[in-house]
Order: structure tokens, then sequence, then C-alpha cells
């Protein structure tokens, strides 16, 4: 089965078709979706609709909950704050009220032993998990083979095989082109992967972020693919959302 991972799309239908058609070439069966459906971009409908649509496993992200009134906006910072009421007051009821019950993860995939879906980590829903250091007690304390997170929107992950330590990120040969870069799995090791964002990416690649995970080869192919992005920002702008939401579309930071 190959499984078609998303996270942190945060509005950006542009990202996500353009992602998903890439996904269509490659093939895939199914879909797991880790979180921040909305806030940020400017097509909150649009990228909730094709969520449901796509269906699969989904968890909730800080900006889901904010957004949908779960939490307070108020916690975020500013640009973030303004965003997630923008999103709420754009929603359609119907669509608020499917981003308020997305469930809380970790969430076990059905069909798939030993693999589970998070947003932050395993242990907490909103913690970020950066540097190696922070994947530590995860991996520790987690039974789960592997783990698929989000929230960092920075495409890669860690592993822990035996007393050895490993901070994964793929390689790519260009910036502007779609890529794939596969990364054979070891059955020995635990992992933590982190498809990247779909429509906020932050790791100094502006291409749309998406993984997909192969359970026969055992095997991770992470994709990056050019996407509309003047679309995106233009739609941004129209919104009367903050600037840096669409300038850091081309940053990639
Ligand atoms: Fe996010």
């Amino acid at each position: 089965m190959r499984i078609l991972v998303i996270s942190d799309i945060h509005g950006n239908i542009e990202a996500l078709e353009a992602s998903l058609a890439a996904a269509d070439a490659a093939k895939y069966d199914r879909v797991f979706n880790l979180g921040d459906v909305v806030g940020y971009g400017a097509s909150p409908n649009e990228v909730v609709n094709k969520s449901r649509e796509l269906g699969g496993i989904f968890v909730r992200g800080n900006h889901d909950k904010a957004a949908s009134g779960i939490t307070n906006a108020e916690d975020f910072n500013h640009i973030a704050a303004l965003a997630a009421y923008w999103t709420r007051d754009n929603l359609t009821p119907e669509n608020l009220m499917w981003v308020r019950n997305l469930p809380q993860g970790p969430i076990k995939s059905d069909g798939v032993e030993n693999v589970q879906c998070v947003h932050g980590s395993p242990l907490d829903e909103d913690e970020y998990i950066i540097v190696v250091r922070d994947s530590y007690e995860p991996l520790m304390e987690t039974t789960a083979a592997l783990t698929f997170f989000g929230h960092t929107h920075i495409q890669g992950g860690f592993a822990v095989d035996g007393e050895e330590w490993m901070t994964l990120r793929p390689i790519y040969e260009s910036d502007d082109k779609a890529e794939q870069f596969v990364f054979p799995m070891k059955k020995s090791a635990k992992y933590l992967i982190n498809p990247g964002s779909v429509g906020q990416p932050r790791d100094g690649d502006w291409r749309a972020a998406c993984a997909i995970f192969d359970t026969d080869a055992h095997s991770i192919t992470f994709l990056r693919t050019p996407y509309d992005v003047a679309s995106a920002q233009k739609k941004i702008y129209d919104a009367g959302l903050p600037d840096r939401l669409a300038t850091r579309l081309t940053d990639g930071r």
C-alpha cells in the first residue's frame, strides 16, 4: 500500500492541488492528514472541501483548534491570531464544524501496523520536534515503529537504531523543479517522519512538501512540487491578511 502523507496545508489550495497532482503521478492508495488544514492561507474552504473529499486519517493541528474556537487565538502571535480570526469568519458553518471535530492525535492507522499520526509530538500535540534532541523522549516513549508528525513545517525526520540517533533531511538537486527523494527505512529502527508543510514550508524551500509511505517497500518518498505561489499570494493580499503571510511563501521561511 502507498499512503500519501500531507500536513500543514494552511489554507493554500494552489500548493495542495500541485502536491496532489504530483502524488497522483507517483500513485497512492490512501491519505494521512496531520493537521493545520487551515490558518494563514486565504483558501480555507477550498482546502477543507478537498481534504474531506480525500478522506483517510486526520489529526487536528494547533491552528485548526484556534480557528475553530477550541483554543484561544489570543495565545498566538499577532499575525497568526489575525489569520485564525479571519479563518473563523470565512469558513462555512459546516466546514467550521468539520475543523472543530478533527480528532486529537496520536491516531493509530487501521490496517497499517505499528504506525501512528500526530500533529506535534506523540507526547504532546502542540510540541515542536525541531532538532534530534527533541526526538529523544518521543522516540524512547512511543511503541510505534513509525510516527508521522508535522507542526514544524520542516521536511525530514529523526530515527533511532540501537544506540545510533539520526537526523534525516532529503537532498534535492534544484530549487524550482518537481523532485523526489526516496529514503529506504530499516526494519530495526524507530522513526519520526515529517512530510513537510504543503502550504507554508519553513525549511528554506518554497516548493510544496509532502511524502508517500510505501508499506511494501518500507520506504518514504519525499516530494517537493513547484506551484502557483503568485496566485496564493494574491488571494492573501486581496483578503486583507497580513502581507508577511504572502511574502514568506516565496521565502520558504
Ligand atoms: Fe502548521
